[in-house]
Formats: C-alpha cells, sequence, structure tokens
C-alpha cells in the first residue's frame, strides 16, 4: 500500500509516496529463526538516506551473528534487523546530505548493527531503511538493483584491507586512471565476494594482482584484472604464488576466507611481504549447533580459534609481519569511506572501470526468504552473492 506523507522538519526532503507500513526479517533473541513483520518506516536523521529497498543481499556475517548469540556482536540489542546491503531508491533525504535527491538510484551499506547504529531502523533485510548517505552511491542506469546489491559489504571490507592505513595502507585510486606500478597486491580468494572487490580496487590504484580462486573462476579473476591466478586448493599453492610474484615488491596481502591466514603468513615470510589484512578467521564460525550455552563443539572452537590466532601471531612475529583482522564497518569513520564510496565508485561503476562482482542469484522475492538465504550461505556460495529481489509492499 502506497499512502502520501509530509515530513514536518527542517532540512528533510521527502518523496510523496513513501511506502507504509514497512516490514522487515526481525531476529528477536540470540540464535533466533528470523520472522517478518510490520515495523515502523524510518525517518532520516542528519546525513542519512531514506532507501525503498528493492534488492537485498545476504552476507557471510548475517549467518554467523545469527548461528553466535552473544559470542559476536555483544553489543547488539535484540529485536534487531541483520543485513547489510541493499540497493533501492531514494525516498527521504535526511538534512545536510547535499549529493542525493529523492528518486536516486543507489546501492548503501545498512549498519544497523554496528556499534553506534539503530538496530532495527538501519538493518538492511527490511523494506524501508534508513543508510548513512556517506556510506551509499548511485548506480548506472542499466545496472539491476539485484547486480548492485552485491557490492556494499565486500566493497568496503576489501578497502578496509587494502587502504586503512591499520591495514596495508597503500595509496587510493586516483581519479581518472591510476599509473602503473610496479607492486604486487597479492588477492587470496579472489572469487569471493571481497577478492572480487579487493582485485579490482587495487587495480584501481595502480597495483598488479596475484589471486587464488578454483581453477573454474581463472578466467573471470583475469577479467577483473589480477595477472596470475592459482588453484588454492592445489597443495603447492604456495609456492607458486611465490615463485610469481618473485623479483616484485609485495605491498601486501590480503587474506579472504576461512583457513587463508596461515599460507598467506607463508608467503610473506617467503616474498618480504610486511603486512597481511585477515577479513576472515582460521576456524568456521558455521561449525557449531545454532544455539546458546557451552557445547562441546563450541568449546573446540573456542579452542581451535585461540590456538591459531597465538600460533598465527608467534609466526608473525618471528618474520616481522603485522597481521591485522579487518572490520569492513571501519571506513565509514575514516577517509578511506568517502574516497571510496564518493569520490571512486559512483564514477568507476558508470565507466565500467568496477564491475558489479559476484553475479547476483536471486533467491526470492520476499523478505521470507531471508532465512533461507541464511540456511544457504551456511553451505557455502561459489562465486555468486545471494539476493532477494523485493517487488515493494
Ligand atoms: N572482516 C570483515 O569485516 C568481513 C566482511 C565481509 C566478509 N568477511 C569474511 O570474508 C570472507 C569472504 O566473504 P565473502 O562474502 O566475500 O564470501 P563469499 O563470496 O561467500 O565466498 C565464496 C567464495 O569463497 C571461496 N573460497 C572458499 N574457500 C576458500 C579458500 N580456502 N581459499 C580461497 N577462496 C575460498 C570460493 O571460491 P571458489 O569459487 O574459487 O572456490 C567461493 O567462491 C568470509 O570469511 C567472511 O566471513 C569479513
Amino acid at each position: 500500500m502506497t499512502t502520501h506523507r509530509v515530513i514536518v522538519q527542517i532540512g528533510i526532503r521527502v518523496s510523496t509516496d513513501i511506502p507504509h507500513p514497512n516490514a522487515a526479517a526481525l531476529i528477536d533473541a540470540p540464535y533466533g529463526e528470523l520472522t517478518v513483520r510490520p515495523v515502523p518506516a524510518p525517518v532520516p536523521a542528519e546525513g542519512q538516506l531514506v532507501v525503498r529497498v528493492r534488492a537485498v543481499a545476504i552476507n557471510p556475517l548475517d549467518a554467523i551473528v545469527q548461528s553466535n548469540g552473544r559470542l559476536m556482536y555483544r553489543w547488539l540489542p535484540y529485536p534487531a534487523v541483520l543485513g547489510e546491503d541493499v540497493a533501492g531508491e531514494v525516498v527521504a533525504v535526511g538534512a545536510g546530505v547535499s549529493d542525493f535527491v529523492v528518486g536516486d538510484r543507489v546501492c548503501a551499506y545498512a549498519m544497523g548493527i554496528e556499534k553506534g547504529h539503530d538496530a532495527v531502523s538501519e538493518g538492511g533485510f527490511q523494506h524501508i531503511v534508513a543508510v548513512p548517505a556517506s556510506m551509499s552511491a548511485r548506480i548506472p542506469h542499466g545496472a539491476a538493483f539485484e547486480e548492485a546489491a552485491v557490492l556494499p559489504l565486500a566493497l568496503s571490507t576489501a578497502a578496509a584491507a587494502l587502504f586503512e592505513t591499520a591495514q596495508l595502507a597503500l595509496d587510493l585510486p586516483a581519479p581518472g586512471s591510476a599509473a602503473p606500478r610496479d607492486e604486487i597486491v597479492v588477492v587470496w580468494g579472489g572469487a569471493t565476494s571481497v577478492g572480487s572487490n579487493a582485485i579490482q580496487l587495487a587495480r584501481a590504484a595502480g597495483y598488479r594482482v596475484v589471486t587464488t580462486a578454483s581453477p573454474v573462476r581463472h578466467d573471470a579473476m583475469r577479467a577483473l584484472g589480477a595477472e596470475a591466478v592459482f588453484d588454492y586448493r592445489d597443495p603447492d599453492v604456495v609456492r607458486a604464488v611465490v615463485d610469481a610474484v618473485r623479483g616484485s615488491t609485495v605491498a601486501g596481502i590480503v587474506a579472504i576466507a576461512v583457513g587463508s591466514a596461515e599460507p598467506c603468513v607463508t608467503i610473506a615470510a617467503a616474498t618480504g611481504a610486511r603486512r597481511i589484512a585477515l577479513t576472515s578467521p582460521s576456524v568456521s564460525f558455521y561449525d557449531q549447533p545454532r544455539r546458546a550455552g557451552l557445547s562441546l563443539r563450541r568449546l573446540r572452537l573456542i579452542t581451535r580459534l585461540v590456538a591459531s590466532n597465538v600460533a598465527l601471531q608467534a609466526r608473525c612475529a618471528v618474520h616481522g609481519i603485522r597481521a591485522r583482522f579487518v572490520w569492513g564497518s571501519s571506513i565509514a569513520s575514516s577517509a578511506v569511506g568517502p574516497a571510496i564510496w564518493r569520490d571512486y565508485l559512483p564514477a568507476a561503476l558508470e565507466s565500467g572501470l568496477h564491475r558489479l562482482a559476484p553475479r547476483p542469484r536471486v533467491i526470492g522475492t520476499d523478505l521470507e526468504a531471508v532465512q533461507h538465504g541464511l540456511d544457504l550461505m551456511r553451505r557455502g556460495v561459489s562465486a555468486e552473492k545471494l539476493v532477494i529481489a523485493l517487488a515493494g509492499e
């Protein structure tokens, strides 16, 4: 249903046809199944856009938060709305926002589960969501919302890994084409959503890229800009990567996918790379029952996690390597956020420099499909993003 409404608040611009009522897929308690029910339509705070969501994507993070209760995101109040990746139309623009107008087609990073954000109005799994304008970008006219929804968290995580000063601290993409440089970035896990974006961002910043992926993805990795691709399941993969970069400076390594940290430390030790950005833990957070309490499996998982981290950091210390865990949300409060979301992304999408990757797999057309998406995510995906296309109320 659509209703006309006027918001009487200085500085806010709104569409006259904000859909009403809103509905969201809520998680009511740690480990709970998602349930869809009405929630108020958000009003934009200063610096925010309100977006009518046309497509949402599922991230491993959503499944991990649901599987781990208060072991992760301890600050998250319940009920909450998970979901980070949205694409849709701007229906209201908050005070202080000058670079978007009502009707813009955008993709945006919904930050509801992050500290300092509202866990309901800013979560992505709903029809109408409030997002930071600074983590939103207009998408090209030819891009479908389903294609654009794959981007926000993966792009932000890749950018955090490559450009944050606490991570690889690489030079940012320059406007226009970046001058090529003879420095290599190794992206372990190029076919992941984060990896597909890391390859493109590193190339846009002028770096050469060597990556790993399943053989069936090698052509796709080259099309994104990687100069060499190796099968991460090959027992000789570490040696192959080291041979491929021999004679060049390795500016840094992005380790993506569970278990990627260990081979990346070996590559860094052999190539002289000094920094590794870790996006994933050494053990899978899916490998445990989705309920509270200290089961044997959970105890084992925590023990393995702590032991592998200690061993990893000890190896890094021996070789003078700095390996730090990345938070994709960190760029929202650093100079990397505007450099990527405002200065790089809209023009790079429009010109075709940055491709919308990986491809979306549409698994449903209503919010009821989100729980199904989380369950599918736990079983694993390959070079695709699970997306729900929302027709609206
Ligand atoms: N720290 C953060 O802020 C943050 C944010 C987002 C994601 N992450 C983490 O980053 C990782 C990737 O997330 P995503 O959403 O990009 O994943 P995704 O798109 O769901 O990843 C799927 C891909 O993983 C690849 N893969 C699986 N195991 C691999 C391995 N051992 N080595 C290399 N590639 C492997 C597969 O590649 P092939 O098809 O080639 O087999 C598959 O295509 C996850 O662990 C996620 O939890 C962290």
